[in-house]
């Protein structure tokens, strides 16, 4: 049984509408089917808008409304519906801006004592603190960083603070919500690598959001690429490097820099923007920017199929 299996799942918000104006649905996230295993990292990129976040908020259920349709089953469970306090031990989140995540008025202590206090994690004020500063050096923070606010620290301290807080609870699974897209490149890769030690240490599964398919594609076992709120591609992270089948997952890769400059490699740059969520074009919502596109993408919406084993693709043209 997967750790979480996220079944058809749709996410759709309802906007605008004033007097006059209609309500419009975005469908941020439209029907998206995936595991994660125990242990396991899924990679999920996109450009910016394309549902990365829904899809890692929708399924902890920590958007207001629940799904709009599928299903959520986390170790068994359906917790499309449930009432999350249970699983809140579980399943946490590291967000992209830790600035913005962390409490200005808060110390760091605290800021990871709450979660602990949450959940009722200890018996005594000696048991709390003694939890809190082994998760400071679990981060590599120290003792002394305990009575301090977030503003004194750099931003990848500061990220080392989310971390630590959504390690309190002892979650097997982690939303990391494009966790080192704001921070310097020099320190990127040291959170990168903290992640994946804290992984071999506690087992985590971890859903790793990015823009950038070159952040994800060490850290992840498999790799899922959205495009306006679905999955286009999702494969072993070698795999997608490597063999990718999708135009746009194509078109991400020859974007990332090759750090040899005798290596050629010829980018596949699109046309046009990203449509408007609020009217995806028909068909398959990738054609408008398509250098493949043939009259059929517009008429029918592309099925996810596997191409070859653990390696789907949703495409009219493969
Ligand atoms: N609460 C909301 N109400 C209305 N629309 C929303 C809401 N949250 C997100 N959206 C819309 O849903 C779509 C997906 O947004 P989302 O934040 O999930 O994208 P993203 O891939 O995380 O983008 P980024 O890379 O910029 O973080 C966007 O069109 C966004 O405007
Ligand atoms: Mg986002």
């Amino acid at each position: 049984m997967p750790l979480l299996e996220v079944r058809n799942l749709k996410q759709y918000f309802r906007v605008g509408g004033g007097f006059f104006a209609k309500k419009k649905v975005v469908k941020a996230v439209d029907n998206l089917s995936f595991v994660i295993e125990k242990g396991e990292t899924l990679g999920l990129v996109g450009e910016s808008g394309c549902g990365k976040s829904t899809t890692g908020r929708s399924v902890l259920r920590l958007l207001p409304k629940s799904p709009t349709e599928g299903e959520i089953y986390y170790n068994g469970a359906d917790i499309t519906r449930a009432e999350m306090l249970p699983y809140r031990r579980k399943m946490q989140i590291v967000f992209q801006d830790p600035y913005a995540s962390l409490d200005p008025r808060v110390t760091v202590g605290d800021t990871v004592g709450e979660a602990l206090d949450i959940h009722k994690l200890y018996e005594n004020r000696a048991e709390r603190q003694e939890k809190i500063m082994s998760l400071l050096h679990t981060v590599g923070l120290n003792s002394e960083h305990s009575n301090r606010y977030p503003h004194e620290f750099s931003g990848g301290q500061r990220q080392r603070i989310g971390i630590a807080r959504a390690l309190a609870v002892d979650p097997e699974f982690i939303v990391c919500d494009e966790p080192v897209s704001a921070l310097d490149v020099s320190i990127q890769a040291q959170i990168v690598n903290m992640f994946e030690d804290l992984q071999q240490e506690r087992q985590l599964a971890y859903l790793f959001i990015a823009h950038d398919l070159s952040v994800v594609k060490h850290i992840s076992n498999r790799i899922g690429v959205m495009y306006l709120g679905k999955l286009v591609e999702l494969a072993p992270s070698d795999e997608l490097t490597f063999h990718s089948l999708h135009p746009y997952t194509q078109s991400l890769i020859s974007a990332i820099p090759v750090p040899d400059p005798k290596v050629r490699v010829k980018r596949i740059a699109l046309e046009g923007d990203v449509p408007s969520p609020l009217d995806p074009p028909s068909g398959c919502n990738f054609r408008t920017r398509c250098p493949r596109a043939e009259a059929k993408c517009a008429e029918r919406e592309p099925e996810m199929r596997e191409i070859k084993t653990g390696h789907f693709v949703s495409c009219h043209l493969i």
